[in-house]
């Protein structure tokens, strides 16, 4: 048998408000929750519902909305622009010419980061064919539409706060914005939407009670949680939705398996993957794509960035980790630093006040102490001292240093690049390399040889002493 050919789902995503509460030269749904903006969460999980195209009402900001979205290139979302904001009917309509009229249509605020692909999901279906709409009730309904119902329980229509009556106002199940219906009927009745309101708007939840009216099934569904449907106005309420958000991806990675030392206090901003038995102690950000093998410890206050750590690595307090890749069974920090392109292989120990920057260290090796370490290859096993300095920048170029297998570079040595350490070549303390040095011989350069002065004399205190 065949199957019924499914409607193609569309959503309009509002988002030509001002935000003026926002008090922000950004415009509001640019603003970010989990690191991605506002409306980056809605058209990702809006895909994840189903619909198939997104597409965005803008006014206030709207270069600003536009530049973000260049980033899809050619799969960037089709925009309508709504010069002036006359209300949520009006803004819809801006839209509706692109949309078919065989499609089923999702209305979607761009302001209203947290909904989930589940709600989506649910009011898809609920629209079959009639219309659909997410409510939830409130205890202090204030400010919100108030959903109307029969004696029966049917929905015949929502009144907004400003035009309702005392008994309305009583009301506690609200509107929450979303609604799904067919576009063929959502161009018909906007077609119908005055303003003569309160708010001389045209207010898209009129479309409520002309269903009702041309007796088309309305049903509603009920959010999760008024957190989920809330909407993002002011900065409190962008603190509110970002601790929100967190809780929700921490309490997911832990029953994935994550052992986190406390959920609230801990940031995704981006992508986590994890092995078995990792842990992460507090106020740990985890940014981009991070990806995290079995039994990794991250101490407290690390930042990890776009960063892959292989199995038992422990990292710890305070150290940075931005664009690198780290093997098995490292020891990183307490206070160490990688910047993008450090490639560490196995058993490598990075200790504090250490920076790496675009170099590749070997299995086993060691750079413990106050060093700088930039566009250098390292081979296994090399012991990189205490305060070893990579002079790699001339003022204009940047230049490599090459480091064989085992070789010792003792401290406060400055290798000046280019420059080759051969395999075991040992380089006395205070040295600075700026010719290549012989495997397995020792090489020294000090300014001069070391001497003693006997009955030397310290200087003294011009006035005596104070
Ligand atoms: C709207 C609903 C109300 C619901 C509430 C939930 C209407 C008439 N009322 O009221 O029933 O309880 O949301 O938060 O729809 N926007 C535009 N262009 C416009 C007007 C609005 O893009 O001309 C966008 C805004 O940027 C915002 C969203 O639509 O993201 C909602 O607009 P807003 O004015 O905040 O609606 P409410 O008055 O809160
Ligand atoms: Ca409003």
């Amino acid at each position: 048998m065949a199957m019924p050919m499914k409607k193609p789902v569309h959503a309009i995503i509002l988002a030509a408000g001002q935000g003026k509460r926002m008090k922000s030269a950004k415009p509001k749904v640019l603003h970010l929750v989990g690191g991605t903006p506002m409306l980056g969460h809605v058209l990702t999980t809006a895909a994840a519902a189903g619909v198939s195209s997104s597409h965005l009402v803008l006014g206030h900001g709207a270069e600003q909305v536009q530049a973000w979205l260049a980033r899809f290139g050619d799969g960037a979302p089709p925009t309508a622009m709504q010069t002036k904001q006359l209300g949520t009917g009006h803004a819809v309509l801006q839209a509706l010419p692109e949309i078919p009229d065989s499609a089923l249509v999702v209305i979607l605020y761009g302001d209203v980061p947290l909904v989930s692909a589940e709600t989506l999901r649910a009011l898809i279906a609920a629209a079959g064919q009639g219309l659909a709409l997410v409510t939830v009730h409130l205890p202090q309904p204030h400010g919100y539409g108030r959903i109307v119902r029969d004696s029966a329980g049917r929905v015949t229509g929502i009144v907004e706060e400003k035009d309702a009556d005392e008994t309305q106002r009583a009301i506690c199940e609200v509107n929450t914005g979303l609604l799904a219906t067919s576009a063929k009927r959502l161009k018909r009745w906007l077609a119908h939407v005055k303003n003569d309101n309160a708010a001389g708007e045209y207010y898209l939840t009129d479309v409520v009670g002309l269903a009702a009216k041309d007796h088309v099934p309305i049903n509603t569904v009920t959010a999760a949680s008024a957190q989920e449907v809330s909407g993002v106005n002011d900065p409190l309420q962008l603190a509110q939705a970002e601790r929100a958000y967190q809780r929700l991806h921490a309490e997911r990675l832990q029953r994935e398996g994550l052992y986190l030392a406390d959920p609230a206090r801990f940031d995704l901003r981006g992508t986590l993957k994890i092995g078995q038995d990792v842990q992460i102690d507090v106020g740990v950000i985890v940014e981009g794509e991070v990806e995290l093998g079995d039994n990794v410890r991250i101490g407290p206050y690390c930042v990890l960035r776009n960063v892959r750590i292989g199995a038992g690595t422990q990292v710890d307090a305070h150290s940075v980790l931005d664009t690198a890749e780290v093997g098995a069974r490292c020891n990183i920090g307490p206070f160490a630093r990688l910047r993008p392109g450090a490639l560490l292989g196995d058993g490598v120990h990075i200790g504090n006040f250490v920076e790496i920057k675009k170099s590749t260290i070997g299995n086993g090796s060691k750079a413990n102490h106050l060093s700088y370490v930039g566009d250098a290859v390292i081979g296994e096993r090399v012991n990189i001292g205490a305060g070893v300095i990579t002079c790699n920048y001339d003022g204009v170029n940047k230049h490599t240093t090459v480091i064989g297998d085992d070789a010792f570079i003792g401290t406060d040595s400055q290798l000046v690049a280019p420059v080759t350490i051969g395999r075991a070549a040992y380089i006395a303390a205070g040295s600075t390399i700026a010719k290549n040095a012989p495997e397995d011989a020792l090489t020294i350069n000090r300014a001069r040889e070391q001497k003693s002065i006997s009955g030397w004399k310290r200087p003294t205190r011009k006035g005596g002493p104070t």
